[in-house]
């Protein structure tokens, strides 16, 4: 069967402020809530740096969230001897011509990115947008436009105006609520005449593990609430989106590794048929616009005693529903009965390999996954984020012979053909992670690099920034020129 795909598949690659923009302190951004994050590695979380009102500094280990369980005097700060890879990060800021020209010569027509709350709306709650931030964004679209690429905007990539978070506990408050549409609103008024793809949240269903963006103790009531407070937000900004960018389309991104049952144990399917609802959960809210019957039973599980709700938000959430379902897949996972409800990576699958970070490598569970959220949705499908974190030896000229992550790709684009082509999946695009080396979301690390350009970067922001093509950068701009045919091959 050919992996040929339908004419006008979207092609491109996915990147998130914080990790790729940089251009701390300029252009009147604002303060990220990922600004207080460290530097870190697989054995060395990285934390956030805090001071308590004697004085002392905590460093709690946290990705998402401001920090779990820490006293409430603590406030954020930075420290001399600590690296935070979000200030520079490997500053599109000043190279967006450059990487937007390399991405263009693999043939994208399409680009994901994250606009930076704070950049808008420096402490969340201004009168007026920061005029510098707009013109920034602009100028990335308007680049983009020569070359035919479209956007693809992240509304919110798991951030926050640190104001807003401190100020309101983050998503706990529906004050966030009003921010978040007014932010989206005017992303919409500027960019919506040339963007007709929006994802309102990346990877929302990660709060159930991680936390809420911005959030100090994360309870299970704190992260179901603050989960209901973004369905609301998103529906909301969906349905004022699809009001004022006529032919606009709306996705939020779930992370969806795959979860497999460890075995046929009836105990341990019951376990997964459990497990699987922690994410459907997320996906059947936004989906399809009201929250399911197995809602109760899986508050319970997670002490959550009420979900405070206006009487107008399931209106909203009926009326906001999504267009299209977007999602991450990296891995697959396995559970079985007794496992918590978060055990992202617990489990070996024996017949998988996995990728130095212990990340599983499973092509047919990509297809398997576009096969079950479509079964259930019946909307059409966007794979937002999808490749391989992966130690690349760069040569003296800066040259690396990446096939493993070529391998990584044939793959997993295969298999995604085969659901498109065999399995009759609508499926609007794939943008990979990351086309341009950047900083990794949970170690922190450069080394752990995705791209299709190596960015000369170490762990600590030294280099010399320089942009150099892998050799997967050319097995790219194959498939794409083929539209996928070249998969066959
Ligand atoms: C997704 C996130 O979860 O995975 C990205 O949306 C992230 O921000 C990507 O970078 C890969 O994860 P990591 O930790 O390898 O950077």
């Amino acid at each position: 069967m050919t992996k040929k795909l339908p004419e006008g598949f979207l092609w491109g690659g996915a990147t998130a402020d914080f990790q790729y923009e940089g251009g701390f302190n300029e252009g009147g951004r604002g303060i990220l809530s990922h600004d207080y994050e460290t530097d870190g590695s697989q054995d060395n979380p990285r934390h956030h740096t805090l001071k308590t009102a004697d004085g002392s500094i905590i460093n709690p280990k946290s990705s998402f969230i401001l920090a779990d369980d820490v006293p409430e005097d603590a406030k954020p700060v930075f420290l001399d001897d600590q690296y935070y890879p979000s200030h520079n990060a490997v500053d599109f800021y000043h190279h967006y011509k450059e990487d937007i020209k390399l991405m263009a010569g693999m043939g994208f027509n399409v680009f994901r990115f994250s606009v930076c709350w704070s950049r808008i709306f420096p402490n969340g709650e201004e009168e007026q947008p920061n005029a510098e931030g707009l013109k920034f964004y602009d100028d990335v679209i308007n680049e983009m436009a020569k070359y035919n690429m479209e956007p693809l905007i992240t509304i919110c990539h798991d951030e926050m105006p640190m104001d807003l978070a401190l100020k309101y506990n983050g998503w706990t408050s529906r004050k966030v609520i009003e921010a978040y549409v007014k932010y989206a609103q005017t992303l919409f008024e500027h960019f919506g005449d040339r963007c007709r793809y929006w994802l309102t949240f990346n990877e929302i269903n990660a709060v159930r593990g991680f936390g809420p963006t911005g959030v100090r103790k994360a309870t299970g009531q704190d992260r179901y609430q603050a989960a209901h407070n973004m369905f609301v937000a998103s529906a909301k900004a969906v349905q004022l989106g699809h009001k004022l960018v006529p032919g606009s389309q709306f996705g939020t991104m779930y992370a969806m590794s795959e979860v497999y049952p460890a075995t046929c144990k009836p105990e341990d399917m019951f376990h997964h048929l459990q497990e699987h609802r922690e994410n459907w959960y997320f996906i059947d809210i936004m989906g399809r616009g009201y929250y399911p019957s197995y809602s109760r039973e899986l508050w319970d599980r997670h002490d959550v005693k009420d979900i405070k709700m206006d009487p107008d938000d399931k209106e909203t959430l009926m009326k906001g529903q999504l267009d299209f379902i977007a999602f991450s897949y990296y891995r697959s996972n396995t559970t079985k009965a007794g496992d918590n409800w978060f055990n992202v990576g617990g489990n070996k699958n024996p017949y998988l390999k996995e990728t130095p970070w212990g990340w599983p490598v499973d092509p047919l569970g990509l297809r398997y996954c576009m096969n079950e959220i479509y079964d259930r949705i019946q909307k059409p499908l966007f794979i937002v984020e999808n490749g391989m974190g992966a130690v690349d030896k760069a040569d003296k000229n800066d040259y690396v012979e990446d096939d493993y992550r070529i391998d990584y790709l044939q793959d997993h684009l295969s298999a995604m053909a085969d659901a498109i082509n065999i399995d009759k999946i609508p499926c609007l695009g794939y943008t990979m992670w990351a086309p341009i080396d950047l900083v990794s979301l949970s170690t922190g690390e450069m080394k752990k690099r995705y791209g299709f350009v190596y960015v000369d970067m170490d762990d600590k922001g030294n280099g010399s920034l320089k942009r150099t093509p892998k050799k997967s950068y050319n097995w790219m701009k194959h498939i794409i020129e083929t539209n996928g045919a070249a998969l066959n091959n």
